[in-house]
């Protein structure tokens, strides 16, 4: 068309939005038709182009001239946009054909994290123990010599350290028992205690039942008239909560430093119920802690006076409880961190 000539008769709008139709039939997607709609609506396309011819026209013919190419314009744009919308139905029948969904499936497992077994065991400990009155005080790691031995009645020429032989540091050690925390609790808090301290504790060791790092729950009363019996109904009553309704307790004398007397604790099978089987070796019992009556010498290095109170302490290894409550027989598959073991002690 000449459009230098009569313009207003010669936008031809019938030839243009026929070709345009034609152009847009070869784009193969909405992205190609996108470039042809540009070439006739963009800013450089043919309409407007046209637009801008219209200052070479008389004034009076403007108007008329300017309707015409937006009508034009009308036309095209509602003309690509319908097309537009086509393509873009096509192209996602096409994807969703391509990702056809199996609704037979299995769906995806999500998996829960759960609590360790080691955490399970101390919370339980506690919540038994909270029942009685007992409240928790935990120690630091890094102990030094005063509070791990020499206070708890352990010299440095004692022969019961050598069977503690643990890791040092400078200007301390890790603390090899929670009995530690017995120490500084009675430093800062007068009788009557009852204090629960759990927490690692780390010595020289290592086989299936033993570890270089491990846990312990500690316990202390103190008080006045505190004797063995007290320590005994207390297992008592600790047992039946943590093993079974039918479990007992077994009173072995034993030899700690910071107790007198000391006793080994057993309780009785709960796996064969005391006939004897695998888990206790054939003796119907079952070590399960170390405790005994509060040295005098360990209550008066606390300031606390031996002829007014007396007390009960006892420890027990948090590992040692959990793998005799759920039959696990090495203690490295606590700290392997394999998701098929740990995933089995979901509560
Ligand atoms: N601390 C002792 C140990 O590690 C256990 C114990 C604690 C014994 C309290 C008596 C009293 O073996």
């Amino acid at each position: 068309m000449d459009l230098e000539e009569n313009l207003e008769e010669n936008i031809e709008e019938e030839k243009i939005v026929a070709e345009a139709a034609r152009a847009a039939e070869t784009a193969e997607d909405s992205r190609a038709l996108y470039e042809v709609k540009m070439q006739y609506l963009g800013r450089s396309g043919k309409v407007t182009s046209l637009m801008q011819h219209m200052k070479k026209l008389a004034q009076e013919l403007r108007p008329t001239f300017g309707k015409r190419v937006n009508d034009l314009r009308a036309r095209l744009e509602a003309m690509f946009a319908e097309l537009d919308a086509r393509a873009k139905e096509r192209e996602m029948a096409k994807k969703l054909a391509a990702e056809s969904v199996d609704v037979t499936m299995p769906g995806r497992k999500l998996s829960h994290g759960a609590l360790h077994p080691v955490t399970i065991v101390k919370n339980r400990l506690i919540d038994i123990f909270a029942g009685m009155g007992f409240e928790v005080f935990e120690g630091p790691e890094i102990e030094n010599d005063y509070y791990n031995f020499t206070a708890l009645n352990t010299p440095a020429d004692h022969p019961a350290r050598d069977m503690q032989d643990t890791f040092y540091v400078q200007g301390g050690l890790l603390r090899t028992q929670t009995s530690a925390g017995q120490i500084r609790l009675m430093e800062k808090k007068k009788p009557p205690i009852k204090m629960l301290s759990p927490g690692r504790v780390f010595r020289s060791d290592d086989d299936a039942t033993h570890s270089p790092m491990f846990h312990q729950m500690e316990g202390l009363v103190v008080d006045r008239g505190i004797t063995l019996c007290d320590l005994q109904g207390m297992l008592d009553e600790f047992v039946k909560a943590m093993f079974s309704e039918t479990s007992k307790t077994r009173l072995r004398p034993s030899y700690f430093p910071f107790t007198e007397p000391s006793v080994e604790v057993d309780v009785s099978c709960h796996a064969c119920g005391g006939k004897g089987c695998a888990l206790c070796k054939g003796t119907g019992w079952i070590e399960v802690l170390g405790a005994g009556v509060v040295n005098r010498r360990v209550l008066e290095n606390c300031g606390v006076d031996p002829d007014e109170y007396s007390g009960f302490a006892f420890g027990m290894g948090i590992e040692r409880i959990a793998m005799l409550k759920y039959g696990i027989n090495n203690i490295k598959l606590l700290t392997e961190n394999d998701v098929r073991f740990l995933e089995q002690f979901k509560d």
